[in-house]
């Protein structure tokens, strides 16, 4: 008897759990923007992003423009980016989402039971840099990460 009703309130909450996984608002979302920063009238920005399962493919940006994508952190953490960016004859490659990175995103707003984040890069003639504001107020605090 007690087995009985212990078996149904485990698949309940087996059954509770997979709805609110199949919703994707268990696990923080997040959307990293990458603008294309360079001086006006340059050559595009290529790019290719990938995680250790998607590819996002070849991108072109041309200045001004945006690459953007969003994603639900796994149920463990441990969700990794990177990138290729191609500038004329330089390029360079790193983590544009990993757990450091992560804690550096801002909050933009609720999402379902959890929060949605914004990561924003920008990529200029010197480099790569990444907002490092944590709270949603308008002005950016951009810090250096890398020379191309
Ligand atoms: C995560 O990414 C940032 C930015 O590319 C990099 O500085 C850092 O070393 C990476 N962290 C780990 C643990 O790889």
């Amino acid at each position: 008897m007690s087995f009985i009703k212990h078996k149904f309130i485990f698949f309940s909450f087996i059954f509770v759990l997979n709805l609110l996984m199949v919703k994707g608002s268990w696990t923080p979302r997040y959307q990293v923007h990458i603008n294309n920063n360079l001086p006006d009238g340059s050559n595009p920005l290529r790019l290719r992003c990938k995680s250790k399962d998607d590819d996002l493919g070849d991108k072109v940006r041309s200045v001004n423009e945006e690459f953007t994508f969003a994603f639900n952190e796994h149920v463990l953490g441990e969700t990794l980016f990177f990138c290729h960016f191609y500038w004329n004859s330089k390029d360079k490659s790193f983590d544009v989402f990993n757990d450091t990175m992560a804690d550096k995103c801002g909050l933009e707003r609720k999402y379902g039971l959890n929060f949605y984040y914004g990561c924003y890069w920008k990529v200029q003639e010197d480099g790569f840099y990444f907002d490092s504001q944590l709270l949603p107020t308008p002005e950016a605090q951009y810090e250096k990460f890398y020379e191309w």
